[in-house]
C-alpha cells in the first residue's frame, strides 16, 4: 500500500511540497486549506501532470480532515504572513491558532502519524504542535536546519566555484535572527571551510545565511521562500518514509540536551521512521554556546508570550 502525506496549506509552501513528493512518487497526498477550491483547484492540477511526469500516486484537496485519515506525515504548512501593522507577537498568536486547529484536527484523522511543521516561527509552532497533538516528542518535527544549512552550502559553493554535493555545512539553534552556523564544522570534501576563505568572507556567508529568508521576501514583495523550504521538507519526509536514516538539521524537543529544556531548537538528528530516531549531542566552544543559549532564549521569549495569552 502506498505511503499517505497530508499537507495542511495549499499555498506556496504546501502545493510545492505536494508537487515534490509526486515528482519522487513518495506517497498519495491530500492538500488541505481554508480557502474553499484552493485544495482542490491545486490537486486535481497536480494530478493531471502526473501522466507526463509518469508519477502515480493519488493527490486530492479537502477543507476537512476527514480525507486525512490515517496519513503517515502531516506537514503543516498553514498560516499567515506578517501583514504591515501586525506585530511579531500578532502573527505568533494568528499563527498558533492556525497550527492548533490543524494539529487538533489532522491527529484525531491520523494518530499514528509523524508531524512536520513549517509554519513561522517555526521553533514556538513545533512547541504549540507538541502540546496540542501530545505524541511522543520523536514524532514532533520541525522544518529549519535543512532549510538554512541548504542556504549557508548555496553561498559557499557560489564562493569557491565548487559542487553543492561537496559542500556539508551545520547551522543550530532557532529559525530566524539568532540561528547558529557553526562554521568550525562545516567543510568542502572534508577540508574545513577555515582553510578555504578568509575570516571576513566567512563572516560575510554566515551573515547571509542568517538573512537568507528576508532576502527572498526583499525581492517577492508580497510572499516568502517556497521552493527551498518544500525542497527541505520533502527531504525530511523522504528519509521518514524511506527509513534512510539520515542525519539532518531539525528543530526537535530538547529535555536536556545543548542545556536546554522544554523548547524546540535545531540540532541534528537521525531521521527515520520514527521521525527523530536519536538526537546528537556534539561538543560545542564557548563561543558557540553562547549564541546557542541566545537563541534558545529568543524561542523561549515566544513561547512565554503564547503561554501567558493561553492562561489570560
Ligand atoms: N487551515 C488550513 N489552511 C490555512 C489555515 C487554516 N487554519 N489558515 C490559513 N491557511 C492557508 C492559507 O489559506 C494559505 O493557502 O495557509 C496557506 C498559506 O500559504 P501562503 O500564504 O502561500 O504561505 P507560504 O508561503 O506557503 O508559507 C506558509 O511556511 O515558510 C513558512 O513563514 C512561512 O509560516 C509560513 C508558512
Amino acid at each position: 500500500m502506498r505511503k499517505k502525506v497530508t499537507v495542511v496549506g495549499a499555498g506556496n509552501v504546501g502545493a510545492n511540497c505536494a508537487l515534490r513528493i509526486a515528482d519522487k512518487e513518495l506517497a498519495d497526498v491530500v492538500l488541505v486549506d481554508v480557502v474553499d477550491g484552493v485544495p482542490q483547484g491545486k490537486g486535481l492540477d497536480l494530478l493531471e501532470s502526473g501522466p507526463i511526469q509518469g508519477y502515480d500516486v493519488s493527490i486530492t484537496g479537502a477543507n476537512d480532515y476527514e480525507p486525512t485519515a490515517n496519513s503517515d506525515i502531516v506537514v503543516v504548512t498553514a498560516g499567515f504572513p506578517r501583514k504591515p501593522g501586525m506585530s511579531r507577537d500578532d502573527l505568533l498568536m494568528a499563527n498558533y491558532e492556525v497550527v492548533k486547529t490543524a494539529t487538533e484536527q489532522a491527529v484525531k484523522y491520523s494518530p499514528n502519524a509523524i508531524l512536520i511543521l513549517v509554519t513561522n516561527p517555526l521553533d514556538a509552532m513545533c512547541w504549540t504542535a507538541y502540546q496540542v497533538s501530545k505524541f511522543s516528542k520523536n514524532r514532533v518535527i520541525g522544518m529549519a536546519g535543512v532549510l538554512d544549512t541548504a542556504r549557508f552550502r548555496t553561498f559557499i559553493s557560489a564562493e569557491l566555484g565548487v559542487s553543492v554535493e561537496n559542500v556539508t555545512a551545520v547551522v543550530m539553534g532557532g529559525h530566524g535572527d539568532t540561528m547558529v552556523p557553526i562554521v568550525r564544522l562545516s567543510n568542502v570534501s572534508g577540508i574545513p571551510l577555515t582553510e578555504l576563505m578568509d575570516q571576513a568572507t566567512i563572516d560575510r556567508l554566515v551573515q547571509r545565511t542568517r538573512d537568507g529568508g528576508a532576502e527572498i521576501v526583499k525581492y517577492l514583495k508580497t510572499g516568502s521562500a517556497y521552493y527551498a523550504p518544500s525542497a527541505a521538507t520533502v527531504e525530511m519526509v523522504e528519509s521518514i518514509l524511506k527509513d534512510k536514516k539520515k542525519v539532518l538539521p531539525c528543530a526537535a524537543l530538547l529535555e536536556g540536551e545543548y542545556g536546554i529544556h522544554g523548547l524546540f531548537a535545531g540540532v541534528p538528528v537521525k531521521l527515520g521512521a520514527n521521525g527523530i530516531e536519536k538526537i546528537y549531542q556534539i561538543q560545542l566552544n564557548a563561543g558557540e554556546k553562547a549564541q546557542l543559549d541566545k537563541s534558545a532564549a529568543a524561542v523561549q521569549e515566544l513561547v512565554n508570550v503564547i503561554q501567558s495569552k493561553m492562561n489570560a
